[in-house]
């Protein structure tokens, strides 16, 4: 019997990735993806997939309760991967409610509704962004405490507790992973990573906030991803699975990285005022998740960053696309003053 999952957010950056990746290599899997279809969601990203038999699309807001309870009743999933947020730190410092919304809101209506119709697995995926900023040289463990610095973490920290809530008082087999921050192809360009190359790539100023030297542990999305299926299979019912990936650096040098593949000039760099409440440092410790599933990192940082560079280059018409419209003005409201 193929095992269906209900997908949340599969528009998205990592959402796409993942299903990508099942309806690839995971034939046991069939994918229904609910996405609202923000300025974060993105078609396009699922071409590969759209024609698969074991791949379909619904359009809804996971914050419609009653839409939510529907549809799950209805179409009765064996397991829900709940990517689906707001997710950048600077639009939840703009604006917080609609963070507040999908991510804690949106998280509620999925559980309840997940407890109402039974469902036998719920991942949540969270971030280790949760665990706020630590000094060196400490790296947090799943048991470190939560020190959420900004409207979107302190959101997620929230609804890690309430899905693991649901599986104290009602067995809801819930489980929660926390990744570090992301990066790879088709990631919308408001994120350092993307950001960057499609600035550099055009010549523009690259805006660092602050001094730069704010820590970031960077995983490749499909090292996330394949951490995600091993976790769909044998990760246990109540725990947190923190997820890290290949290399920690501080902004600048990520940037510099960048410059020096697209052969571009360091004075494109312009420090640019810093973020309020800037987290300085993130490190989680993953062994937990290695030592259960068997899953570690394989893209090395350097091969990783090269391949989305040319991924970025590749696809002029994408970024183009995601760029304009909405973009713009957010562009304007986060950067003009700074
Ligand atoms: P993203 O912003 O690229 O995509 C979010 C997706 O959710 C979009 O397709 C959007 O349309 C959809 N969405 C937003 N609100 C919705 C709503 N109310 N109803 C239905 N769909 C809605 O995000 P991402 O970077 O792919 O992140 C996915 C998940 O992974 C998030 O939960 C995020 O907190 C977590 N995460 C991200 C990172 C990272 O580095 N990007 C790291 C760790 C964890
Ligand atoms: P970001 O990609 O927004 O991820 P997060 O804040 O969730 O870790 O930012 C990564 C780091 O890059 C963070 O320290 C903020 C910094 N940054 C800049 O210096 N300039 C920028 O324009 C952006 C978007 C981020």
């Amino acid at each position: 019997m193929p095992v269906k999952l209900l997908v949340t957010g599969g528009a998205g950056f990592i959402g796409s990735a993942f299903i990508r990746l099942v309806i690839r290599e995971f034939r046991q899997y069939q994918v229904l993806n609910l996405d609202k279809l923000t300025y974060a969601g993105n078609l396009e990203n699922l071409a590969a997939v759209q024609d698969s038999p074991r791949y379909r699309f619904v359009r809804g807001d996971i914050t419609e309760l009653d839409f939510v309870l529907d549809l799950i009743g209805q179409e009765k999933p064996d397991a829900i991967v709940h990517f689906a947020a707001e997710s950048h730190v600077d639009r939840s410092i703009l604006s917080p409610e609609p963070v507040v919304r999908t991510n804690v809101f949106g998280t509620y209506a999925l559980l309840e509704a997940a407890r109402r119709h039974g469902v036998g697995r719920f991942l949540h995926v969270s971030t280790d962004e949760v665990y706020g900023s630590l000094e060196e040289p400490f790296e947090a463990d799943e048991n470190y405490p939560l020190r959420p610095s900004s409207p979107y973490s302190a959101s997620k920290a929230g609804s890690d507790l309430l899905a693991l809530s649901y599986f104290t008082t009602f067995k809801l087999p819930v489980f929660v992973t926390r990744a570090s921050n992301n990066y790879g192809p088709y990631q919308f360009p408001e994120k350092l990573i993307p950001l960057m190359i499609c600035n550099a790539l055009e010549d523009k100023p690259l805006p660092i906030y602050g001094d730069g030297m704010q820590v970031r542990d960077w995983l490749f999305v499909d090292d996330h991803c394949r951490a995600l299926v091993a976790l769909l299979e044998k990760g246990r019912p109540g725990e947190i699975y923190n997820v890290g990936g290949s290399l920690a650096l501080p902004n600048r040098e990520v940037v510099r990285r960048i410059l020096a593949i697209t052969g571009k000039p360091e004075t494109l760099m312009v420090s640019v005022k810093d973020r309020p409440g800037h987290d300085r440092r993130y490190a989680i410790r993953s062994e937990k998740t290695m030592q259960e599933t068997g899953w570690a990192p394989c893209v090395d940082f350097s091969e990783g960053l090269r391949l989305t560079v040319r991924w970025y280059q590749e696809h002029g018409d994408w970024v183009r696309r995601v760029r304009s419209g909405e973009y713009q003005r957010y562009y304007e409201l986060n950067y003009a003053g700074r």
